[in-house]
């Protein structure tokens, strides 16, 4: 359990849904994030998409590291919150002409192209601008993630990025581009990896490929690794800060670096994460047939992972905090919101103190892709945030 009772007493007088950010947490996080990629120089990109809310980003921000977008929007954002333009790196099999324009406005560090119609339509905006685009290929390595196959990423048979049989067909396409300068390769398999051994692989396929590119005559300034690094959604107490020491060992030890080369990582989840919570109150419970609702007044709208990648986040009860579930007895509850689908639940056969109308209840790890995927659907209010030090 995260919180106190002080706080619990705070989270009382508030109105729920809310998202509660720990700022000590993700200070902690990315202190420890600088202290183990500076080890090895690595270069850190912020992943807007995991959490774009303005507090955060300007922390985030603020303790250097760069940014990796994946929209115009994010773009013009991450610039008003501080990142250098010169660190921001943009992704995204989509990318229209509109924000292929913000990007070139805005002087980026890096385009990571995902087709070879993207690299001339990138080359033709960038001519009319009169500028030379920086740009990595993002290439499909075709390396499992296993992980949700709807974060899956880097198999063939996805969307994202380039086939390793395009390859050819770019090098020689590229004399022709003048308005492009090919810095880099950039790679990204999936999100919520648990298991250092696949990018190990990762990092095999990328030794791979850029001897390919070697034997070409091609070297790049900067290999991008994307990110994915899972957190613990079980056990968030056990693991607050992720291993970014064992991660970026991971890269030491198998990718082989050229000499001068820049190696990224684009983080999201593994950053932020662990440091927010959502937090709402039981409206109602209701016997089922064999199980008990406890209905919130959160919902999918405000979460929406669970209904969408069958995902587990730990539910507690925070009224009954301090006593163990032995003091009341415990009981079986089926977690759910208030949208109207089934598939906006929580969680089935949670284990929780006996729970009443009005109790508070913490979903964790919701920091990632939680209040950055939240919906209106129903017409509901967006729920606000609320920050530790402002609690
Ligand atoms: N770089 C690229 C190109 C990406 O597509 C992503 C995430 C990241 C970096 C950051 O990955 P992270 O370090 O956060 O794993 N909504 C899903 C996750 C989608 C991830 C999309 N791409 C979820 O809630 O699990």
């Amino acid at each position: 359990m995260q919180f106190d009772k002080e706080q619990i007493k705070k989270f009382n007088s508030l109105e729920t849904p809310f998202y509660y950010y720990n700022l000590d947490l993700l200070n902690k996080t990315l202190e420890e994030l600088n202290k183990e990629s500076s080890k090895r120089n690595y270069k850190i990109h912020y992943a807007l998409k995991a959490n774009s809310n303005d507090r955060i980003l300007k922390i985030i921000s603020g303790a250097g590291l760069g940014a990796d977008c994946v929209s115009g929007n994010e773009i013009t954002k991450a610039v008003s919150a501080g990142f250098k333009n010169g660190e921001i790196v943009f992704a995204g099999v989509g990318k229209s002409d509109k924000e292929i324009r913000t990007a070139l406005v805005n002087n980026i560090a890096c385009f990571n192209v995902e087709s070879v119609q993207e690299l001339e339509v990138i080359n033709s905006i960038a001519s009319a601008q009169n500028k030379i685009a920086p740009l990595a290929i993002r290439i499909n390595p075709n390396v499992d993630a296993n992980t949700h196959h709807y974060i899956t990423t880097g198999l063939e048979e996805n969307k994202f990025g380039i086939n390793t049989w395009e390859l050819p067909a770019i090098i020689e396409k590229l004399s022709s581009l003048k308005n492009i300068n090919l810095i880099g390769i950039h790679f990204h398999i999936g999100s919520q990896i648990t298991d250092l051994n696949i990018f190990k692989g990762l990092c095999l396929r990328v030794n791979e490929i850029q001897k390919w590119f070697d034997e070409r005559n091609f070297q790049f300034k900067s290999i991008n690794a994307g990110g994915g690094l899972g957190i613990n959604y079980e056990d968030p107490d056990a693991e607050l800060i992720p291993d970014f020491r064992s991660y970026f060992d991971v890269f030491h030890k198998f990718l082989e670096v050229r000499p001068d080369q820049e190696i990224h990582f684009e983080i999201g989840r593994a950053i932020i994460g662990q440091c927010g919570s959502l937090i709402s109150r039981v409206l109602y419970i209701k016997e089922g047939m064999s199980t008990n609702f406890a209905i919130l007044d959160a919902g999918m709208t405000e979460l929406i992972r669970p209904a969408l990648y069958q995902s587990y986040h730990k539910i507690e009860n925070l009224s009954n905090f301090g006593f163990q579930i032995s003091d009341f007895g415990f009981r079986k509850y089926d977690v759910v919101g208030p949208i109207c689908e089934s598939s906006d639940t929580f969680g089935k056969s949670i284990l929780l103190p006996e729970t009443i109308r009005g109790n508070l209840i913490a979903i964790r790890s919701t920091g990632a892709y939680g209040e950055e995927m939240a919906s209106g659907y129903n017409l509901r209010e967006k729920a606000k945030s609320h920050f530790s030090d402002k609690i």
